[in-house]
């Protein structure tokens, strides 16, 4: 049964804007990358998501493809973004059964709330090891099919782009690094990261018609990620004290995709797209807050009641 359209897109963009175009996306089983990209399926495009979790990334592109009909969605399980090779064979097997590689997202990302008391060195390289070298190795695998797709889709901004966008990536980022919080030193630093490479991507490959944005989604109901933050993680009617007065949806997360992929975000290149609902400018009420400041940390504790909590070594 497919999912209603209402979930994870809204109505205001046109059917097969992303016709005979792929996405590429790391993490794609996840809840939010799953909703990017089922809205760009729902919008024309095939996809290949790629996970860890076999099982997990078959099942979640066979529900993908229900988006539309006819779509052909690839779900590459085994695929681990902190190694090249694996995510290499990944990109080249997509290209291989859809054709080419037009959008990619870089969406796998590892989180857990820890006290840098309860943080190993190893513990604070797998998040880095996972976002920033996983979303550089994104970049390396599929940045020469992204820059045949540029050549076929430039713009100049004036005529709509007769075959539609191409040799666009997207990186998932956060926004926690722009103030701090506390139980988020590994992922701040791995944002950061992610966010000067976005950056970097832009700069050097923007000349050859490349963009290369970040999306940085705010607390989403219902995710993993809000899960793993807060002790009500799974509720989706928190939110309260902030800015816009409730948690996000995956679906915004979505259409924040569409439009940097699509023929309205041709001139966008370089850029942070906070999709948050105001809530950066509320540090107070970012993740780690339930633990009380500056008491939990002096505690030295680790984390519980949330999921991906430290497991005691045996
Ligand atoms: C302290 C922890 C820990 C915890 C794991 N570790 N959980 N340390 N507190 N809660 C330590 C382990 O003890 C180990 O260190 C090291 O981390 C590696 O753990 P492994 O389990 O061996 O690694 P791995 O299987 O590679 O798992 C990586 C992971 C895991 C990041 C630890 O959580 C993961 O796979 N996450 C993927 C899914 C996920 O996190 N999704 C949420 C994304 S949401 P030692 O020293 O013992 O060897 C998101 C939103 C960001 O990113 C937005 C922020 C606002």
């Amino acid at each position: 049964m497919p999912l209603p359209k209402n979930e994870y897109v809204s109505n205001v963009w046109k059917d097969g804007i992303f016709a005979n175009k792929v996405v590429f996306c790391t993490g794609g089983a996840g809840t939010i990358c799953s909703a990017q990209v089922r809205a760009l399926v729902h919008l024309g495009a095939d996809a290949c998501i790629i996970g860890r979790n076999a099982e997990k990334t078959e099942r979640m592109a066979a529900d993908i493809a229900t988006a539309r009909p006819g779509a052909r969605v690839l779900g590459l399980g085994d695929v681990d973004v902190r190694k090249p090779e694996s995510l290499q064979s990944a990109a080249d097997r997509c290209v291989k059964e859809l054709g080419g590689i037009d959008f990619v997202i870089a969406g796998a990302a590892g989180n857990f709330l820890a006290s840098m008391a309860q943080l190993s060195t190893n513990a604070f390289k797998s998040v880095m090891d996972i976002d920033v070298l996983g979303s550089y190795n994104t970049v390396k695998a599929t940045m020469p099919y992204l820059l045949e797709s540029a050549v076929k889709h430039r713009t100049d901004g004036k005529t709509p782009p007769a075959n539609g966008t191409g040799g666009r990536i997207i990186f998932v980022s956060a926004t926690i690094h722009y103030t701090g919080a506390p139980l988020q030193t590994h992922v701040s630093v791995a944002k950061a990261g992610v966010d000067a490479l976005a950056h970097a991507v832009c700069i050097e490959q923007g000349p050859r018609g490349i963009t290369s944005n970040v999306i940085a989604p705010g607390p989403i109901g219902s995710t993993e990620g809000m899960q793993r933050l807060s002790r009500a993680g799974s509720t989706a009617t928190q939110g309260k004290g902030l800015p816009s007065g409730r948690w996000g949806t995956v679906k915004e997360i979505a259409d924040a995709t569409v439009f940097l992929f699509s023929d309205a975000g041709n001139y966008v290149n370089g850029e942070i797209l906070v999709v948050d609902g105001g809530a950066w400018h509320m540090p107070s009420t970012g993740p780690g807050q339930e633990f009380q400041y500056p008491d939990f940390l002096l505690s030295d504790a680790a984390v519980t009641g949330v999921k991906g909590g430290k497991k005691a070594k045996l």
